[in-house]
């Protein structure tokens, strides 16, 4: 295995990703009771933008450094609108992030170095009644983990397939479990073959759990059939959200992303329709677009 998340912490995919899922978290803890989070690729957990990695591809200088502008007001090009509420909270837990690991940085000031993968996102999130169970396969990458979580004692980073993690902890002695699933698609169809049989197998355990599942767009075709499948799901409902960035003329590069939520917290929906457009005008580079469908939606009985 290849992937290193170090080479595109922060970039476009991540502000989707990591704004939904803390949407998702301060949606489940509307209610009392304790969650399992389980995060089953978990990266390294934590990243640096001044690294070689990241400075190879400047790959955040698309995504989060173009919508976190430090600056002084005076200072910054055009003021933007104020953000919808569950991108602000997410660009407030960034800045916090960073100026809690470089102190002084947080001024407005100083460009962002510092930057939070899923699982420390997470962990910051979580109540005492909650828990994080974050996999990891690479060694390297499982050991940083392991660090970046100590501070946390109910978040365990677990050297393990994280497909094999879906069986393993579900269904959640808490009663409630969001399950992210965010895979490196080295093999893009096998991928998609490891994520619908994880999803099914965690829904067959448990039924009401809630599956966030990130996946690439290169071409809009290439992504069909696996929202053909995904509509399939034995879930209530499942809802894609999708950004493009740049028209899917290329099947060399990223040029979108997606998410598909399988059983989405109550009026996500609306959030999320709050919020794509202003991704779509904050990240588009040309003729942005984003998309918001229900793939599959059970009527309330
Ligand atoms: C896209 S990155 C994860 C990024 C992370 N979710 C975030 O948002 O910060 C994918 C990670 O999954 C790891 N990985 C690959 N296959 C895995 C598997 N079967 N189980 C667990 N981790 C795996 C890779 O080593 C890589 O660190």
């Amino acid at each position: 295995m290849n992937y290193k998340h170090s080479f595109h912490a922060g970039n476009f995919a991540d502000v989707l990703k990591h704004m939904a899922l803390l949407g998702l978290i301060e949606a489940l803890q509307r209610k009392e009771a304790g969650f399992l989070l389980l995060d089953t690729h978990g990266g390294r957990g934590g990243y640096l933008l001044d690294s070689y990695e990241a400075q190879k591809t400047s790959e955040a200088a698309g995504g989060i450094l173009r919508l976190l502008d430090r600056r002084p007001v005076e200072q910054q090009p055009k003021r933007r609108q104020a953000p919808p509420p569950m991108l602000a909270r997410y660009l407030e837990a960034i800045d916090r992030f960073d100026a809690e690991a470089f102190p002084g940085s947080g001024s407005g000031i100083a460009p962002l170095r510092a930057y939070p993968g899923s699982p420390l996102l997470a962990a910051r999130a979580l109540r005492p009644q909650d828990r994080l169970v974050a996999c990891e396969l690479q060694p390297s990458e499982h050991a940083a983990l392991a660090k970046a979580l100590a501070p946390w004692p109910r978040a365990l980073a677990e050297l393990r397939d994280g497909y094999a993690a879906v069986k393993a902890q579900l269904p959640a002695p808490e009663r409630r479990a969001l399950v992210l699933i965010d895979p490196p698609f080295e093999a893009q169809e096998a991928e998609y073959d490891a994520i619908l049989t994880a999803v099914r197998e965690g829904l067959r355990r448990m039924p009401a759990a809630l599956f966030a599942v990130w996946f690439p767009i290169k071409r809009k075709a290439g992504i069909a059939r696996l929202l053909r499948r995904a509509a399939d799901l034995p879930a209530k409902s499942v809802l894609l959200a999708e950004l493009m960035v740049r028209p899917d003329d290329s099947p060399l590069r990223m040029n979108g992303c997606g998410l598909l939520l399988v059983n989405p917290p109550y009026r996500f929906d609306q959030a999320l329709a709050q919020t794509l457009p202003a991704l779509r005008e904050g990240l588009g580079e040309t003729l942005p677009s984003a998309r918001l469908d229900w793939l599959r939606r059970e009527e309330a009985a």
